[in-house]
């Protein structure tokens, strides 16, 4: 048996024709695929713009630098960022010079726990980025409360949840900014890959310009450098806007073989969306007489799950994660471990020892695994690792 990976980037011939026809249109720079998936992808968000951009580190860093030029925050500016997440969640605030305050995350969600919010709140707080872990949204209204209370922006990571929903809203439709990685092992993935989306057209224009080295004009004739066409703006200025720089920006651009793998991925979402469901849900199935030991993902009706990964957390002190997980991997199941994030060595050279303050991100970071369920494995490949898992569980509990 191939090894039973955590993730999986399926291309399909609809994926292989939209990319033929990019690579036939000799318009590689972002155009028509790239401007129909952030069209696309915002409008189901109900959000009016989106920009692509070269990964979801950098959707949330231009996300919180179009924040900071909005609102005037100064560096060190703070923004509260759970304790357990991929640690680019975090990496992008301190890219943005700003600092990230850690809040701890719920022992059931793994998401940032509302309760404990508001002791984080000093006079220098001005965001929250609730990351939604896993796939499972984080607790939206109340975190949407909390910011207004408190006059905090949020920006939502939706990085692992593409399109799950809370209390029947999507993921991305919360934030004032919301970002999204599209990186090969996610759900919509296009290789390499990232969006930004937000109702705000100024905001929008400003995601655009920081992608482009900062450019002063970022319409769509400009971003694709289309020489057939004129953009209204161009003569209205001695210097071609294109070659107009007004604040400092970054090359984050991805170009029309990107655009064009969105575009397909967003017309299979629903069949990505429901396999990835339908295995998650058998796997619940399977593994559930073991609940004692093992803590599954369990949600109420409230969340709509997408199951970017089928996270497992160990609740019993007779094996450890790694004699579990190194049995897997020797069985040829690949496992990844739950987000540690405090600490990574960077962190702890930077921090020092604070893991000590987030006692439920610790406790899942020392135990707390995942192991694949999406759109590429089938039922036999779920009771496979189901009964692995259980083999492993009965050989360690004897
Ligand atoms: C929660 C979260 N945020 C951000 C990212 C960063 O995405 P990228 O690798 O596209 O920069 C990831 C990557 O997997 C992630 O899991």
């Amino acid at each position: 048996m191939n090894k039973i990976g955590v993730g999986y980037a399926s291309v399909t011939p609809l994926e292989k024709k939209y990319v033929n026809e990019a690579l036939d249109s000799d318009r590689l720079s972002p155009s028509r695929y790239v401007h129909q998936f952030e069209r696309s992808f915002s409008a189901k968000h109900n959000k009016r713009y989106g920009v692509m951009c070269n990964s979801g580190t950098s959707a949330i860093h231009i996300a919180l630098e179009a924040l900071k030029e909005i609102d005037g925050w100064d560096e060190g500016t703070e923004v509260l960022v759970p304790a357990l997440t991929f640690i680019s969640s975090s990496n992008a605030v301190l890219h943005a010079g700003l600092k990230p305050v850690f809040v701890d995350v719920d022992p059931m969600t793994y998401n940032m726990d509302p309760r404990q919010i508001g002791q984080h709140i000093t006079g220098k707080a001005r965001c929250i980025l609730p990351v939604h872990a896993f796939g499972l949204p984080c607790e939206m209204d109340l975190i949407a409360v909390i910011a207004q209370k408190n006059k905090l922006r949020i920006v939502e990571d939706c990085s692992d949840a593409h399109f799950a929903l809370y209390k029947g809203r999507t993921v991305g439709s919360w934030g004032d900014l919301s970002a999204f990685s599209t990186y090969v092992a996610h759900t919509i993935m296009t290789g390499i890959g990232g969006i930004a989306i937000t109702d705000g057209e100024h905001c929008a224009e400003i995601l655009r310009s920081l992608i482009a080295h900062g450019r002063s004009c970022t319409c769509e004739v400009c971003t694709a450098s289309d020489p057939n066409q004129v953009c209204r703006k161009r003569s209205d200025n001695e210097m071609d806007r294109r070659f107009l720089f007004e604040r400092m920006g970054y090359s984050y651009r991805v170009g029309e073989l990107e655009g064009a793998l969105g575009c397909a991925q967003l017309e299979r979402a629903g069949e990505i969306m429901s396999a990835r469901r339908r295995n998650a849900g058998r796997l619940t199935e399977l593994l559930s007489p073991l609940q004692d030991v093992l803590q599954l993902p369990i949600y109420g009706s409230d969340y709509g799950h997408t199951f970017m990964m089928y996270p497992i957390l160990i609740k019993s002190g007779k094996f450890t994660r790694k004699e579990l997980t190194d049995f897997l991997e020797m069985k040829n199941i690949e496992t990844r471990p739950m987000f540690p994030l405090l600490n990574q060595p960077i962190y702890r050279k930077m921090y020092g020892d604070i893991e000590k303050h987030y006692p439920n991100a610790a406790m899942i970071a020392r135990n707390g695994f995942y192991v694949g369920c999406h759109h590429g494995l089938d039922e036999e490949e779920m009771a496979y690792i189901a009964a692995t898992v259980k083999d492993a569980v009965e050989g360690f509990m004897r």
